[in-house]
């Protein structure tokens, strides 16, 4: 019977388990320490900080299967997926891995075992590469590797290969080494009789595909481009699932195994169309099915869909999913969504994140494709302007950058439709906006990292904060980055108080002092591991001893905010109900924010609850119950709540103040007491089933009231100290439009009376009647006078001059026939008059206005006009 894609994902582990390793869940897709990543591209990522030798191995062998999106940066193959077979955004990679302990030998052996033994790929359809050397980096052929290959497979099955497809670099700089590949052929019988498969390795043939890639991490790439040894030598192997699926179940596409069917089958059922009759639709539906994987576990992880960093690359991707759903498969309507329970039923099992968010998941999905759908539909309405505009059936590139930039129109949609319509697209135009697009955002983040400057060896930094704000300690390294043209220095430390940046809360502020100088850090955080505190000012004399100090009140407001965070998270899921669940906060010294999901807005009555349950936990005066060593288990089996989205070591945290219990690395009061008081200031929504609470606590929570309370006062006293102030206001309030309706009749009364009195000077003339006359009301009175006057004594010419406010305006009516018969035009009138003025203005025909500046030009403008109309 064939395996399905469950059994070989479960068989994997197994064989690796049962060779000693560890297995780990996946890691989050959203990296979160790490600027040069923004989402996990490889599955060693997550073992970073052990590669760089940042962190300590506490287990030398793992195993997983570790969710990847490539569609940023290095590893970017976006563009592929859809039109290939074997390309994806989200992808599973299996891995196993040696820290410091076994190496190339049994990383060999181990491979090839499992697929040509255990999964019993045919051992004649393998290829396998090994690292040819590079000149420039200076380094050797990997001859280790081939001799261990050369035990299981026939020497003529092991091909050389150069630095691009043999020497795996996760980024610019950072961990990387030579590796091996092993790659298959799945062609029929027939054809890998025509033609050899040797041939066809990395070259890109749809049916020769590479399926592992056994990486030996030894060097670390540095920021000035050369190698240096790791501490340790490391492996790292990385297996692409759904190739090897597709291999094992013997398919001619990944989109033909039990990875995709289930997904497909949904949006033929949606869609009405059939995969596999034509190209054009089967592409689309690839790419949806491809798509929606990224989308929906991206979402699960924690991100949202958003306008900037990790949120927009996720828009963009299900912009593009939405897109052919709409031009191909001729869905106008979101469904996109509909595919998440299809997802849920596959992977659900394996993968928690998504089967118990997925209410949220469709939610926001949902909403992400209905709001684009409404884009794209005005975004073709605006498109079908420009093109009506185009000359010479080519569309303008900025018009396209226009559409492409403000309204997330895809040029090669606009492409498209300008092509169905016989119009070309000035494509060099587009480029040249874009790119000048793309320098402006690169120039404002543009930043560069000189190497470490060690001055001790490496070692982890000791965190004292939970205890202590100051330490002596001692400079490990520097680098120099410039960011924005600004000088920055980055320096790790033996043993700090600084509270580094995570779990929402900000990294600390402070200084380092030694006897020579003094450093301020302005901001803490960490990456890959290393304890980063940011200061503008190179350390004179690195060697020294440094007492580092934080800033004392700020963080001890940062510590009330954090705690009041845990106590609201408590509180909403009382009054709300346990399906709220942190989907993201902010804590820092002047307030707190916390998103979480909820379906509808939290009302005023419930928000008055929420708040009285937190300053009631604060008035309950509840210790600070703090456990640094439980493992995940143990803390799960407490009550603690794990966060999807969140990494989490063997050993966790917990912060306990009462019935609230969180698995958190933050700063916290020693007691709710200390919060003094707790205000929500803000309750919005964040997207589809997130809301957003605002609050502050301690003395700022008091200020706030202060300055609430005074105003209150201000009021009372400008309205003679009412008994009731809320009744006086709204009594005022009351006769102020009881007023205001008294005052527009008078108004209108005043209004009557004066064009009674005005048409009184109205003149007969040579068949028509005439007006020239200075009439002091607001535009609007004048117009409607105008009409008025006009209707009265057709055919009419009269020009109304204002300079109320002494802001001088003209007013030309006549009325159509006149202006027809005896070819007069309000609008050019009225130019011309506005010079007197100093102003100027038009409109139509029969009716035109001006503004000026120069209310003494009133009479000259008047005699012009009678003597243009005589
Ligand atoms: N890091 C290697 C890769 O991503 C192997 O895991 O291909």
């Amino acid at each position: 019977m064939m395996l399905s894609a469950k059994d070989i994902r479960a068989k994997y582990l197994e064989y690796f388990e049962a060779k000693g390793h560890k297995i780990v869940p996946s890691a989050p897709l959203v990296i979160k320490n790490d600027p040069t990543l923004m989402f996990i591209n490889a599955g060693m990522n997550p073992f970073k900080d052990i590669f760089l030798g940042n962190s300590e191995i506490k287990n030398p062998r793992i195993a997983d299967t570790q969710k990847c999106l490539r569609v940023s940066g290095k590893h970017n193959d976006l563009d592929e997926v859809g039109y290939d077979t074997y390309h994806h955004t989200l992808f599973e990679m299996l891995g196993n891995w040696s820290f410091g302990d076994y190496f190339k030998e049994e990383a060999i052996e181990w491979a090839w075992d499992l697929l040509t033994n255990v999964f019993a790929l045919s051992k004649d359809r393998l290829y396998v590469t090994v690292f040819e050397g590079d000149q420039k980096d200076g380094t050797a052929f990997d001859q280790e590797a081939y001799d261990f290959w050369k035990k299981w497979i026939p020497e003529d099955r092991i091909i050389n290969g150069n630095k691009k497809d043999n020497f795996w670099e996760m980024g610019e700089v950072g961990p990387c080494g030579p590796c091996s590949e092993i790659h298959i052929d799945l062609r029929s019988d027939k054809e890998r009789k025509e033609v050899d498969g040797k041939g066809l390795v990395n070259e890109d043939h749809p049916q020769v595909i590479e399926i592992w890639n056994l990486v030996f991490m030894q060097f670390n790439r540095k920021a000035n481009g050369s190698l240096v040894d790791l501490p340790n030598k490391h492996v790292d192997t990385g297996m692409g699932f759904e190739r090897l699926v597709r291999a094992i179940q013997n398919k001619t596409s990944n989109y033909d195994t039990d990875v995709f069917i289930p997904i497909l089958n949904k949006i033929e059922e949606i869609s009405g169309f059939k995969y596999g009759k034509e190209e054009k639709i089967d592409i689309a539906m690839r790419v949806i099915a491809d798509h929606c994987r990224a989308i929906a576990f991206t979402i699960a992880d924690g991100q949202l869909p958003s306008n900037n960093g990790a949120g927009y690359v996720i828009r963009r991707i299900l912009r593009r999913a939405v897109r052919y759903g709409y031009t191909y498969l001729n869905l106008n309507e979101a469904f996109i969504y509909q595919l998440v329970e299809v997802l849920d039923q596959e992977m659900g099992a394996f993968f928690p994140e998504l089967k118990q968010q997925r209410t949220l998941v469709e939610k926001v999905i949902k909403e992400e494709e209905t709001t684009f759908l409404r884009t794209l539909s005005k975004g073709i309405q605006l498109l079908d302007e420009a093109l009506a505009k185009a000359k010479e059936k080519t569309l303008d590139g900025k018009e396209a950058f226009v559409l492409y930039d403000t309204f997330g129109f895809p040029i090669d949609l606009t492409q498209l439709i300008a092509q169905e319509k016989g119009f070309e697209v000035d494509m060099e135009g587009f480029q040249k906006y874009l790119k000048i697009q793309k320098d402006t955002a690169r120039n404002a983040t543009a930043i560069s990292t000189e190497d470490w400057i060690e001055i001790l060896p490496a070692q982890e930094t000791e965190f004292v904060g939970y205890d202590s704000l100051t330490s002596e300690s001692k400079i490990l390294s520097y680098r120099k980055t410039i960011q924005k043209k600004k000088e920055i220095y980055q320096i790790v430390l033996d043993k700090t108080p600084f509270y580094a940046e995570g779990g929402g809360q900000v990294g600390d502020k402070g200084m380092l002092v030694s006897d020579e100088e003094e450093l301020p850090i302005f901001d803490t955080k960490k990456e890959n591991n290393l304890w980063i505190h940011f200061t503008n000012k190179a350390p004179k004399n690195p060697q020294a001893t440094f007492k580092a100090v934080v800033h004392d009140s700020k963080r001890q407001a940062t510590a009330c905010n954090h705690t009041a965070t845990h106590l609201l998270h408590l509180a909403l899921r009382e009054v709300l109900g346990s399906h709220v669940e942190q989907k993201g906060s902010l804590v820092n010294a002047d307030y707190l924010r916390f998103d979480f999901s909820h379906f509808s807005k939290v009302t005023e009555d419930e928000l008055e609850q929420i708040e009285a349950k937190v300053n009631e936990m604060i008035l309950q005066s509840l210790p600070l119950q703090e456990d640094r060593t439980a493992t995940l288990l143990e803390a799960k089996a407490r009550g603690a709540m794990a966060l999807f989205g969140e990494k989490y070591g063997d050993t966790v945290r917990t912060i306990q103040f009462g019935d609230s219990i969180e698995l958190c690395g933050g700063i916290h009061v020693k007691n709710s007491a200390d919060i003094m008081l707790f205000k929500i200031k803000l309750e919005t929504s964040v997207a589809a089933g997130v809301r957003r609470i605002e609050a502050i606590s301690q003395t700022t929570a008091i200020a706030f009231l202060n300055k609430e309370k005074s105003l209150l006062d201000e009021l009372r006293q400008s309205l003679k100290n009412p008994k009731d102030l809320l009744k006086a206001v709204v009594s005022q309030q009351t006769e102020l439009s009881a007023l205001r309706k008294e005052v527009e009749g008078l108004k209108k009364e005043k209004a009557q009376q004066l064009e009674q009195s005005i048409n009184a000077s109205v003149i007969e003339k040579d068949g028509y009647k005439f007006l020239a006359e200075v009439v002091d009301l607001d535009p609007a009175s004048i117009k409607s006078m105008a009409f008025s006057l006009e209707r009265k004594n057709a055919p009419f010419c009269g020009l109304f001059a204002s300079k109320q406010g002494n802001k001088p305006s003209l007013t030309i009516v006549i009325s159509k026939d006149l202006a027809a018969e005896k070819d007069w035009n309000a609008g050019t009138m009225v130019r011309t008059l506005g010079k007197h003025i100093q102003g100027g203005g038009g409109g139509q025909a029969h009716f035109a206005t001006a503004g000026g500046k120069n209310p003494n030009g009133i009479e000259d403008a008047l005699k012009a006009f009678i003597e243009i109309v005589e």
